[in-house]
């Protein structure tokens, strides 16, 4: 662990811009000219803690605009999403996963699994995401072709615990997703580590921004917004840096 990021900028107005979904999508069309663009999607989970079929969307959108053939996503939950960046990532391209030891998830921990209650507060949220985790694993990633499969490394362990120099993971990722723990100490934690853990060139997303449950994770990016250009996309809960070349990506 590098230490948690402390925004300097908790006082500044935040720094985020929204763009539409398409620009995103224009800047496929204009890069790939002379190809239809596809990629590969399960029906999206009836789940709490899934994503949009339009934010499965933006993340093969980035990944094929940057070409990234290494991804961490913090979190893995029921496996959708690194099932989706191993399905549409080029041959060689690999996904690391890494979700909490499930043994070592509190199952006690939620006071009671009404809906209405996982929907309103933002820890009894994350505590029935864990719970599932620990009492379902990454199911998605069990039923992937052994193709998929293959191409997803799954590691347990506290992302808090997590040390990018003594686990070698350090400037490794050309595209990072954190999606993990939703408090704010968690964010900024793990959001320290996707920046060690980055390549030069690379993405590193968060999802749930501006999600109407977990309000730590849109104060943590709106507070880093003071010090690095955040993009939002609206419609969707993902926010995103771009690092070294890549912060031209989307210019016109
Ligand atoms: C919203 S779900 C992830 C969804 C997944 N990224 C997807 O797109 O399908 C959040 C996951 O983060 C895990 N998690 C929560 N706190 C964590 C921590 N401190 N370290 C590692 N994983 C954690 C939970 O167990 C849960 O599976």
């Amino acid at each position: 662990m590098t230490g948690p990021i402390m925004p300097t900028t908790t006082t500044s107005a935040p720094q985020v811009s929204a763009i539409r979904p398409k620009v995103l999508f224009q800047k496929v069309e204009t890069t790939f000219p002379d190809a239809n663009i596809m990629f590969s999607v399960s029906i999206p989970s009836s789940a709490i803690g899934g994503m949009t079929l339009l934010e499965s969307s933006i993340l093969v959108s980035l990944a094929k605009l940057t070409g990234a053939q290494t991804f961490f996503e913090f979190g893995t939950y029921m496996g959708a999403t690194s099932v989706l960046l191993a399905s549409n990532a080029p041959p060689g391209a690999h996904v690391t996963t890494l979700d909490l030891p499930p043994a070592e998830i509190d199952l006690t921990a939620a006071s009671g699994d009404t809906a209405a209650l996982i929907l309103q507060n933002d820890t009894e949220n994350d505590n029935f995401l864990r719970r599932q985790f620990a009492e379902k694993g990454a199911f998605y990633i069990d039923r992937a072709p052994a193709d998929v499969q293959s191409a997803i490394t799954r590691l347990h362990l506290d992302s808090r615990k997590l040390n990018p120099q003594a686990q070698q993971l350090s400037g490794q990722f050309d595209f990072i997703f954190i999606d993990g723990g939703h408090d704010y100490e968690t964010v900024a934690i793990d959001t320290a580590n996707a920046l060690a853990m980055a390549k030069p060139d690379s993405v590193i997303l968060w999802h749930d921004y501006r999600s109407k449950i977990h309000g730590d994770v849109t104060r943590f990016v709106d507070d880093f917004s003071g010090d690095r250009a955040v993009i939002h996309i609206e419609n969707t809960m993902l926010a995103f840096i771009l690092n070294g070349n890549f912060k031209h990506l989307l210019a016109r």
